[in-house]
């Protein structure tokens, strides 16, 4: 029997939730910090000695470090900063490549002079990188992690080690072994009391969050299907001839490919496709008992990804209701990029290009146009990137609970399954995903400079790539260990 999987574990966050319901603008939302404040100081004024503190270093002063140097991490650490009334200062920068760390020091440097300290000794370069930076940090302090996800698992732990809150960006696991190792972390972590957030940040946006109270209130009737879209031209990092470049290592280059590889990043379905699952299973309130995918590659690539340019992924929940996933990467096509759903009484918008604004809007009857609006979200819409952060502070500041693996976890795993599905050419429930023996980062947490990437060229010069039909497993029949059994 498939296994349902916990429904309360894609809701809300509820005590952020509530302490925030007030909250919907940006003054609201300092507010809500500075109250969040002041809670914690009565707290602590009130609490017998052992109580956790606001800061196990005794200073009110919140140093973060970020793991992960990219696009992303800047923008998270940039997030992080902007929490306004909150004491966070950026202190330590770890990356595998040194040039990643000083782009993000002077372009955060230069935003928030005030906020970043951080001299070239809190630079920290290479796989160990990660466990120096955080070691810079005190407990109650606040670890960023936006590498790929391959490091996610062995980065996080360290953290709980050390007694450090972590932001992970999504996803936060990509096969049935990253998910089963962060579900075992997830207690650990509250165990210490340590807060948790996760970079999906649409379960953050207040607009989405009133489009759920709506379908929760029947605004829609009972909701039948979902349907979602990810589909534009490939990114510019997905292009990997002619190979590394000289004096990169080939696990180096794989890393700054991530998206191309899937032990590195799940590929474009886990890492692309996530959002829109996590926001479909939100709605719906549950995760799929099952997914089946069609997919396929068109255009040849000099040197191909373990990508498929094309996904069609029908995923069903436990009353029968369907979602169906369609991707597309590919150049000169209609690009479309949203995620909508039917009740019985109208169709909706869940979110459409970009991922903020959502733009939520619920219909009068199937007819997605215009003049058939019965409600849509006020523009404009605070920003859910902010949103996160000023959440994750707030409960941290406030000593609240806050832990949002699991459900980071769980949309993780229900986005590999598409992928799986897809990439293998079998129907995958949920319990078999998470039980799914592949570990396609295994190994990562003891990479070093010399490492062999985990995947290499066959002898025709080709990575090993799905092929629907042909594998056990997405690309290989027999795992690592197997072979020589
Ligand atoms: N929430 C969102 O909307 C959103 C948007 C973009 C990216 N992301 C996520 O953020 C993560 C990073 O994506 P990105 O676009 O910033 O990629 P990126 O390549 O720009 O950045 C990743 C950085 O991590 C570094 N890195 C890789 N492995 C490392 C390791 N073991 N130790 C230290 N540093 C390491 C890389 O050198 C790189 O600088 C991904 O998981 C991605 O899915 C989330």
């Amino acid at each position: 029997m498939p296994r349902t999987p916990a429904s309360d574990s894609t809701t809300p966050q509820t005590t952020r939730r509530q302490f925030f319901d007030q909250a919907s603008t940006g003054a609201a939302a300092l507010a809500g910090v500075a109250l969040a404040q002041r809670a914690v100081v009565a707290r602590a004024e009130d609490a017998p000695a052992a109580a956790p503190a606001v800061h196990a270093g005794g200073s009110d002063e919140l140093r973060v470090a970020l793991i992960g140097c990219g696009g992303r991490g800047g923008g998270a650490a940039a997030d992080a900063l902007s929490v306004a009334d909150a004491p966070l200062k950026l202190v330590a920068l770890a990356d595998v490549f040194q040039n990643r760390a000083e782009i993000v020091r002077r372009s955060l440097g230069e935003q928030f002079k005030e906020r970043c300290d951080v001299p070239d000794e809190r630079i920290f370069t290479g796989f160990d990188a990660y466990k120096q930076a955080i070691d810079c940090l005190r407990p109650g302090d606040i670890a960023i992690f936006a590498t790929p996800v391959a490091f996610r698992v062995p980065h996080f732990a360290y953290a709980i080690e050390k007694g450090v809150h972590s932001f992970m960006e999504k996803p936060i696991s990509l096969d049935g072994p990253s998910t089963r190792r962060m579900l075992e972390l997830a207690p650990k972590a509250a165990a210490k009391n340590l807060k948790v957030g996760v970079g999906l940040m649409c379960r953050h946006c207040d607009r989405r969050q009133e489009l759920f109270d709506r379908l929760r209130n029947g605004e829609a009737g009972e909701l039948m299907d979902f349907r979602g879209y990810r589909m534009h031209t490939p990114a510019q990092s997905m292009e990997l001839f002619p190979g590394p470049p000289e004096g990169m290592s080939e696990l180096l280059w794989q890393i700054r490919r991530f998206h191309g590889f899937l032990w590195a990043s799940g590929g474009i379905f886990s890492d692309y496709y996530v959002h829109h699952v996590d926001e479909v299973c939100w709605m719906k309130g549950s995760w799929p008992v099952k997914a089946e995918g069609l997919g396929g590659r068109q255009i040849k690539a000099k040197l191909e990804d373990q990508n498929f340019d094309n996904y069609a992924v029908e995923y069903t929940f436990d009353d029968g209701t369907k979602f169906f996933y369609s991707g597309r990467s590919l150049k000169n096509c209609d690009q479309k990029f949203g995620v909508y759903g039917q009740g019985t009484k109208g169709a909706f918008t869940i979110s459409t290009s970009g991922h903020s604004p959502a733009k939520p809007v619920i219909y009068k009857s199937q007819r997605m146009e215009k003049d058939n609006i019965l409600w849509t979200a006020d523009q404009p819409e605070p920003n859910p990137y902010r949103r996160e952060w000023e959440h994750l502070v707030a409960a941290i500041i406030a000593n609240e609970p806050y832990n949002e693996v699991v459900r980071g976890a769980e949309a993780s795993l229900a986005t590999a399954m598409g992928r799986f599905a897809a990439h293998t050419g079998r129907e995958v429930t949920f319990e078999e995903m998470l039980n799914c023996p592949d570990d396609l980062s295994a190994g990562a947490e003891l990479f070093t400079a010399d490492s062999p990437a985990p995947v290499l060229l066959n002898a025709d010069g080709a990575y090993p790539v799905p092929n629907p039909g042909k594998f056990k497993y997405e690309y290989r029949d027999k795992l690592p260990g197997e072979e020589s059994a």
